[in-house]
């Protein structure tokens, strides 16, 4: 019965076309979750304005996103897809979490220091941005948030809030748990090992898009920064090398230590890369065919995403209304 089944909630920002990192860490596993859990996919475009976006492109984004999302296996038959800025509910309660949290805790968090270090003038909203997440994650109480590495940090600031909120007033929210896989979940640049992949990256040859074309992926990962030896390591001393095992086992869904077993006779990197390259050409094949046969058609994206609002939106409805009652707002 979909109701016993456990809820998982989450999101990727509309900031244009999906990378590797975003695929391997979360898009792909997210689409093996949709049998077993009640799955609400969204868009987090609230969030994606904490860094200033171009409204048209942002517009564009915000659909095409949904398209990446379908093609990615996320079938809206199996699943709930929705935009954040249609529900009411999401900046309503990050208000009250807000009153709940220490500034201290906001600045600690690392992706705000971050992108404040890169960003000349730094917003409120970008502080704000992890309460917005966790009210995201409680309004629809989530069992599971899964995401890369990177977001760790902010799922553990929604617990807390969770907790908090149930201790001061009463039961309320489910403490959400954060699902990271032990591969896939911090892809790095191709270029700069040391730094995670990013859309943000201004050299595109250190990040592979999920309609990368199968030549694009075999120039790029031939290119990619290796080390001066031979080993096929995942010690993360080799920085270079470690990254592209972990994106084959991630892409080929095996341990990272049957990567190394695989490869362990392996004389030379270039061999390795090809099988590299063939694996992530040949895994991401059908995610681009049906990007392409669905990327341009509004109506039916349209269709998908006013769905998923006429799902979520009366349960953020009575999350908002228990919240506001049990704070002490009279009701309407
Ligand atoms: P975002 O849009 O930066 O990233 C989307 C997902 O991709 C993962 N990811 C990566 N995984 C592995 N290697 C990488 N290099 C890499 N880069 C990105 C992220 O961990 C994430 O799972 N704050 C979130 C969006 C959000 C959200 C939420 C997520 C808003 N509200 C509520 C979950 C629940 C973000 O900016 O993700």
């Amino acid at each position: 019965m979909s109701d016993e089944k456990k809820i998982v909630l989450t999101g990727m920002q509309p900031t244009g076309l999906l990378h590797l990192g975003n695929f391997l860490g979360a898009a792909h596993n997210w689409q093996k979750m949709l049998d077993q859990y009640t799955c609400y996919f969204f868009i987090p475009n609230q969030h994606a304005i904490t860094i200033h976006q171009v409204p048209a492109n942002l517009r564009h984004a915000t659909l095409n996103c949904v398209a990446q999302y379908i093609a990615c296996g996320l079938d809206p038959n199996r699943c709930t897809i929705f935009v954040q800025s249609h529900i009411i509910g999401h900046t309503e309660l990050a208000w009250i979490l807000g009153c709940l949290t220490p500034l201290g805790q906001l600045y600690r968090m690392h992706q705000f220091k971050d992108k404040s270090a890169k960003n000349e003038s730094i917003y409120s909203g970008l502080l704000y941005y992890p309460i917005l997440m966790a009210a995201d994650i409680l309004l629809y109480n989530a069992d599971f948030v899964p995401t890369g590495e990177d977001q760790r940090q902010h799922v553990e600031l929604a617990r807390d809030l969770a907790e908090k909120f149930n201790t001061t007033y009463s039961e309320t929210f489910t403490i959400p748990m954060p699902l990271i896989e032990k591969t896939g979940a911090r892809i790095m640049s191709l270029k700069s090992p040391e730094c995670k992949m990013s859309k943000s990256d201004p050299d595109s040859s250190a990040t592979i898009y999920i309609t990368d074309e199968p030549k694009v992926i075999q120039k790029k990962i031939a290119a990619a920064v290796t080390d001066s030896g031979s080993k096929i390591s995942a010690n993360p001393k080799y920085q270079g090398i470690a990254n592209l095992l972990n994106i084959y086992c991630a892409a080929t869904e095996i341990t990272l230590a049957d990567g190394e077993e695989k490869f362990k006779t392996y004389a030379a990197y270039a061999p390795f890369k090809k099988e590299v390259a063939e694996a992530l050409i040949a895994l991401l094949e059908p995610v681009q065919k049906k990007y392409q046969a669905i990327k341009d058609d509004k109506k039916y994206l349209q269709s998908v995403i006013q769905k998923g609002s006429e799902t979520v939106q009366p349960i953020a409805h009575h999350t908002l209304s228990k919240v506001y009652r049990k704070i002490g707002f009279l009701e309407r």
